[in-house]
């Protein structure tokens, strides 16, 4: 497996192999990897003739008093992961080569960006967007594979890509889970034991939506009232939004039909975690 941290060789390496006649695949990934990752490295795999890892804890997308500095990072864990996993090629840039100074350009992407994650962390996905379509033009991919446990990240990616014209093909890969139903995250390192107990409450109240809308309920307001209950009932879970959202413009519904996604947020100790769900709803 190589491993290649300038924007030119990468663009080349994968060039050679697209005129080979290869599919390209990428998996755009800030490193500290555990099964989640993994998994959408398999996908690609599977998929693709040849599987390029990003790896890059992007400044752009934490904002000022967030956790850059402490996001957890080990290289050689993450280069041994990913070669076990079958993976071709890690692109490992520095930050200066990704934002040379000065750096002027960002991507903006409207509307699905305001609510949920985008509410509570202004600028964020800014910095998502702006960081992945650099990362689609240095990696001229066929596919590139994102996680739905990130289901907002999907669509303002599926978005973008639309929008500006990539063509490249957005897969989007199940969320990975602990046995108890907490969903994969780097971030579940900063959990200390009690909070980590408390945590399953999280993937519970989803499960209590989707047992909710199969038993017929369709008023959106009852089910993320009955999920609030249910996570007050553990204090060192304090939600930062429950909501119940159209999955194509994540806006809030009423009454539920179609593809609807429960997601949430919340802080636990040090963390702040987020999960959803996406429910098919028959009329
Ligand atoms: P990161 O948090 O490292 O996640 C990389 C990819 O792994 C994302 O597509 C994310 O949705 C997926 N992933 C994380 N946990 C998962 C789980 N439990 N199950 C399935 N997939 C999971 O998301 C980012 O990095 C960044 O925002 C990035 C897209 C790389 C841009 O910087």
């Amino acid at each position: 497996m190589r491993i290649i941290t300038t924007a030119g060789e990468m663009r080349r390496t994968v060039e050679e192999r697209r005129s080979a006649g290869e599919t390209v695949g990428l998996v755009p990934t800030m490193g500290f990897f555990h099964r989640g990752h993994i998994s959408l490295m398999r996908v690609a795999r599977h998929e693709c003739g040849f599987v390029v890892v990003s790896l890059f804890v992007n400044p752009t997308q934490f904002a000022p008093g967030e956790d850059l500095e402490d996001y957890p990072r080990d290289l050689s864990r993450d280069v041994e992961m990913a070669s076990e996993a079958g993976v071709d090629c890690i692109f490992h840039p520095r930050v200066e080569e990704m934002y040379p100074e000065p750096y002027l350009t960002y991507v903006a992407v409207e509307g699905i960006t305001e609510r949920l994650c985008g509410a509570a962390r202004p600028g964020h996905f800014r910095g998502v967007a702006t960081v992945v379509a650099k990362l689609f033009n240095i990696i001229p991919a066929h596919r590139a594979y994102f996680g739905l446990k990130d289901a907002q990240q999907v669509q303002v990616i599926r978005k973008m890509a639309r929008d500006l014209d990539f063509d490249i093909h957005i897969v989007a890969c199940p969320t990975v889970r602990e046995e108890d139903g907490l969903a994969m995250s780097s971030r579940n390192i900063y959990l200390e034991a009690k909070e980590r107990e408390a945590t399953t409450v999280l993937y519970r109240s989803l499960r209590l939506a989707e047992r909710l809308v199969a038993q017929g309920e369709r008023d959106a307001a009852k089910i993320t009232e009955g999920m609030r209950a249910l996570i007050a009932q553990e204090p060192l879970v304090q939600p930062e939004y429950i909501e119940a959202v159209d999955w194509e413009l994540l806006a809030p519904v009423q009454r539920l039909r179609g593809q609807v996604l429960f997601a949430l947020a919340a802080r636990v100790g040090k963390a702040r975690l987020i999960d959803n769900v996406l429910v098919e709803v028959e009329d």
